[in-house]
């Protein structure tokens, strides 16, 4: 079974001995409720270093006040069993032992993009979770940590705040792990009524329509796959659509309709009272 590390000062023990013992230290941080998309990165992790460090630690910072961060899944005795023989250290920390006195009075400011998408119907969200991001990579200080393409504005975020802030750590994005019906795994999935479950393939069949639609020769490309995605969700009224758009992976503004090369397509949805994202690569 993985070590349990509960407190900061032991984490920091624990990687120093490894590091001392020229070791490459990589970190995956989880909210747990882990599945198969988590253990992706665990895996990836493994492959890129000696030591992986999986960090399980609901971030009161990053949810709004009307959402789920009472009911959100903790599952850890699960999550210690699911990682033994895959991780090497678990840090779990306490709310108190991450947030002494309550909130952070320093909090990570996450810039414009931010305010877009996902910020557009969280606020305060990203900044919530560039300062968690912030505190992990500072306590643990990893070679490398581990993201899954599956939350790709988060992914862009984290890349950006350690480009900006010249955190010395090697982001590596990981893509996403899907169900064989294309659903992508997500710790939220656990709250979706079978009906649901079977609504919430509508998020992954816009991507594969809007994909299907970019590869059909036309001087409009951009506008068809952004239709083509946009009329899965007209035809299922009971899928709320929030955003549906195409953008510019380098940069994460929408794509400019004449653009070509590599574009992402982002959309997000509430299925009862349970919201889902998914992205999907592009190429025009
Ligand atoms: P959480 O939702 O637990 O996700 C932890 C990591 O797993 C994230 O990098 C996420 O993108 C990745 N992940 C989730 N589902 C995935 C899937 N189907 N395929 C591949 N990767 C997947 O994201 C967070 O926690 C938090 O915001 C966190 C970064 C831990 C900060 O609190």
């Amino acid at each position: 079974a993985p070590t349990v590390l509960e407190t900061i000062a032991a984490t920091r023990d624990f990687v120093r001995a490894a590091h001392a013992a020229g070791q490459r230290v990589a970190l995956v941080p989880t909210m747990g409720a882990l599945h198969d998309g988590h253990l992706a990165l665990v895996a990836r992790g493994r492959e890129l270093a000696d030591v992986v460090i999986v960090s399980i630690f609901v971030n009161p910072l990053q949810f709004g006040p009307n959402e789920d961060f009472e009911r959100y899944p903790r599952t850890l005795g699960a999550d210690l069993a699911v990682l033994a023989g895959r991780a090497d250290a678990v840090f779990a920390p306490v709310v108190a032992e991450m947030y002494p006195g309550g909130a952070s009075q320093t909090t990570v400011h996450a810039g414009p993009v931010a305010e877009r998408y996902e910020g557009a119907s969280r606020p305060g969200h990203f900044d919530g979770m560039l300062t968690v991001v912030s505190k992990l990579l500072n306590i643990v200080q990893p070679d490398v940590a581990l993201f899954g393409q599956k939350d790709a504005q988060q992914a862009f975020l984290v890349t950006q705040l350690v480009a900006d802030l010249n955190l010395p750590v090697v982001i590596e994005a990981v893509p996403t792990v899907r169900e064989s019906d294309g659903l992508a795994l997500s710790s939220r999935n656990r709250y979706l009524s079978s009906d649901e479950r079977m609504l919430a393939l509508t998020l992954s069949a816009a991507l594969e329509a809007a994909r299907q639609a970019s590869v059909m020769p036309a001087d409009d490309r951009v506008a068809a796959a952004r239709s083509a995605g946009l009329a899965r969700f007209d035809q299922q009224p009971d899928v709320r659509l929030d955003y549906l758009v195409i953008v510019d992976p380098a940069t994460f503004l929408p794509l400019e309709d004449d653009a070509t090369g590599d574009a992402l397509i982002l959309v997000a949805a509430r299925v009862g009272a349970t919201r889902l994202i998914d992205n999907a690569p592009l190429h025009f």
